[in-house]
């Protein structure tokens, strides 16, 4: 295993204490919750599980730990589109506006909770008209719309198991999804406004679906951008027909606890994403509780903002399911931070942009809770002060942050010009696997330090330990939780060997999450970036392995090795270095070849930042390539220790090489 990859940051030792005027009507503003969970966590989550939940039928088990195994609440039942929907309706609450809508183009929708149900379920019948049934798996590929929860929704209602595709993702990635779970159905949208056009999706789902996936029976399109698409007969439907005579009559069928909820593949170590399994009822009680509590949720008056993309956990947990649970309007924003100003549509000028797109939604919704991701502000530092300046965000109330390390002068910035020095950040830290958050301050409770992830939310119990396995309570060390958590994996798709070799192997008892960490002497933890051969790149996972597979799937690579390199805006960079076959010309044709070649295998985020061309890879005297190596060329910094290495000149040849290329 190699050391983190990130640096450790040098702060100034400032502490961020809740203000008064927070702490008066925080949800919480004392340590109750941690006293009460450490004192009986099962009895802590079965609480929540009580009271957050609408149970169909009431648990009588809290918790089955068969390692790695847990089930959670496993004699309850509950339906996850009931909780979400009927619940708020029978309540009185049908009127009260689930989500605003604001498209790239600057369209608007409001749907409110009655509606929002109303619309599942019509689509869920739909569903159950192709033949789908409780259990089966179904693939969506979508734009950032209101029909993508939707859909997510519907599947909930009956059963049927989504997996949600990423929509910048490539045919490839789609077909091997869809294969690995044998998807029965993909509903996708014919395009999404990005940046200014329509930028196609159903294309993208033919290409995947011309050679492979052939358990995908159906193909259910929604009309978003009126492009011209083809759709093939007696497979494809429009979504605007599924659901035109689709009755209103549709109950919520109960479901098991730990019936299977939905797959999210996610990148490891390996070549092929692993398909991330999570069931229902404890994945619900911990991603309202985080929800409700981290956000310091007010159903009647927020409106609540998750920038993130429901292509991943963050989206899945924070804008679907938690959410809504909660009763809360959220908001959801189809575009990328900035786009074409609206009054200058004609052109492509970037410099003209608007980059106060997301302060002006701020402003006219008046959000009171905005999560978004450090590479963002990262990218709003670039741009400037003068962007925020004249927004009024006086309606923010707290401030998130999620998906890598946040570096204090980021975390800096965040608070005086968003939070304009008054609003707590809480800094999440979770993942895939973990389903909701695990490390994130409470606003109402903690003391926040720039840079932190602070500690354990009630009821999860992290530990660092060293190599050796021995938890130690200072310094740095690998982030494991000692103890099974409700939102936790269920395994990953079709592979119980995988599932107990990447997360319970290393440490005995442990769930090893693949980060490394610190405790300062506070007690502060910091994160310190994947340990393993995981990139992140502004906030998305990705495996060098899966970026080397590609390069070497090119006809002109023979070998090639990928690493990530520090990068000032998405925190990692793809590098790779690659071994030409002997009768291809090198040179920045090739390089750039190689790089566009990665980004349409896998979609546009895996595109590396730079190709090398190298003569020979480090390698040890087993053949391993010394990544670690290849990571400090990328990084500029002093080689460490070479002395396992086979041929000590070649790391001399590819930094010389290198260096070389980016003076080109
Ligand atoms: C990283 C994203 C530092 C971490 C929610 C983790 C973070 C991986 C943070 C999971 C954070 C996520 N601080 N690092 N607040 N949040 N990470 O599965 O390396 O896409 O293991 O889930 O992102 O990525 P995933």
């Amino acid at each position: 295993m190699s050391e983190p990859t990130i640096e450790v940051y040098e702060v100034e030792d400032r502490t961020f204490p809740p203000s008064e005027a927070f702490q008066a009507t925080a949800l919480s503003s004392d340590r109750s919750l941690y006293d009460e969970a450490n004192a009986d966590y099962e009895a802590f989550w079965a609480r929540q599980a009580r009271e957050l939940i609408t149970w169909d039928k009431p648990f009588t088990k809290v918790l089955e730990w068969d390692l790695p195994y847990a089930k959670w609440f496993s004699d309850g039942q509950l339906n996850m589109s009931y909780n979400c929907l009927d619940r708020h309706v029978e309540a009185g609450r049908g009127d009260k506006i689930a989500y605003y809508f604001e498209g790239e183009p600057g369209d608007t929708k409001t749907f409110t909770y009655a509606e929002l149900l109303d619309e599942v379920k019509k689509f869920a019948n739909g569903l159950l008209g192709l033949g789908l049934e409780k259990g089966d798996r179904v693939a969506i590929y979508m734009p950032m719309i209101i029909e993508l929860p939707i859909a997510m929704l519907a599947c909930s209602r009956i059963g049927v198991v989504h997996s949600v595709i990423y929509g910048g993702f490539s045919p490839e990635a789609i077909r091997g999804r869809c294969e690995d779970a044998d998807c029965k159905a993909v509903i996708t949208a014919d395009a999404g406004y990005r940046r200014g056009v329509p930028s196609g999706l159903k294309p993208l789902v033919d290409e995947a679906l011309a050679d492979g996936a052939p358990t995908v029976n159906n193909v259910i399109v929604y009309d978003r951008c009126n492009t011209d698409i083809d759709m093939v007969e007696g497979r494809d439907i429009w979504w605007h027909d599924l659901v035109a005579d689709a009755s209103l009559d549709c109950p919520a069928e109960p479901m098991d606890a730990e019936q299977l909820l939905f797959l999210l593949y996610t990148s490891g170590t390996t070549a092929k994403p692993k398909g991330i399994m999570h069931t229902t009822g404890g994945y619900l009680t911990q991603a309202c509780f985080t929800h409700k509590y981290v956000f310091d949720i007010d159903p009647e008056n927020d409106v609540y903002w998750c920038g993130a993309d429901i292509g991943w956990i963050t989206g899945h947990s924070y804008i679907v399911y938690g959410p809504l649970t909660n009763g809360v309007t959220s908001l959801m924003y189809e575009g990328t931070p900035d786009t074409p100003r609206m009054e200058e549509r004609v052109g492509n000028d970037r410099a003209n942009w608007h980059k106060g797109r997301l302060w002006d939604i701020v402003e006219r919704y008046g959000v009171t809770q905005f999560y978004t991701a450090p590479t963002a502000i990262r990218t709003f530092m670039k741009w400037g002060d003068e962007e925020v300046e004249g927004y009024d965000l006086s309606s923010i109330r707290v401030l998130g942050t999620v998906g890598e390390p946040i570096n204090p002068e980021a975390w800096m910035w965040y608070h005086e010009n968003i939070g304009k020095e008054a609003r707590p950040i809480v800094d999440t830290w979770f993942q895939t696997e973990t389903g909701g958050h695990v490390l994130t301050p409470l606003p109402g409770v903690a003391t926040t330090k720039p840079g932190s992830a602070v500690g354990g939310i009630p009821g999860t119990f992290p530990e660092l330990v060293d190599d050796a396995g021995n938890v130690i309570t200072k310094g740095g060390g690998y982030l494991t939780l000692a103890r099974p958590w409700p939102s936790m994996l269920r395994g990953i798709w079709r592979n119980p060997e995988l599932y107990m070799s990447t997360y319970w192997e290393q440490y005995p008892g442990r769930y090893f999450c693949g980060d490394g960490a610190k405790l300062d002497d506070d007690g502060y933890l910091w994160l310190l970036g994947r340990v393993d051969d995981v990139m992140n790149v502004s906030g998305h996972r990705i495996s060098t392995t899966e970026v080397e597979s590609a390069l070497v799937e090119h006809p002109a690579v023979a070998e090639a090795a990928v690493v990530g390199a520090a990068d000032d805006l998405k925190g990692q960079a793809i590098v790779g270095y690659t071994i030409l076959v002997a009768d291809v010309e090198p040179g920045d044709d090739i390089r750039s070849e190689l790089s566009d070649f990665v980004a349409t295998k896998l979609g546009p985020i895996a595109r590396p930042r730079d190709v090398y061309l190298v003569d020979d890879l480090p390698k040890t005297r087993s053949g391993k390539i010394m990544r670690r190596l290849l990571r400090d060329i990328a990084a500029g910094n002093a080689l460490g220790d070479t002395s396992t290495l086979a041929d000590s000149d070649v790391v001399e040849a590819i930094r010389v090489g290198s260096a070389e290329a980016d003076e080109e």
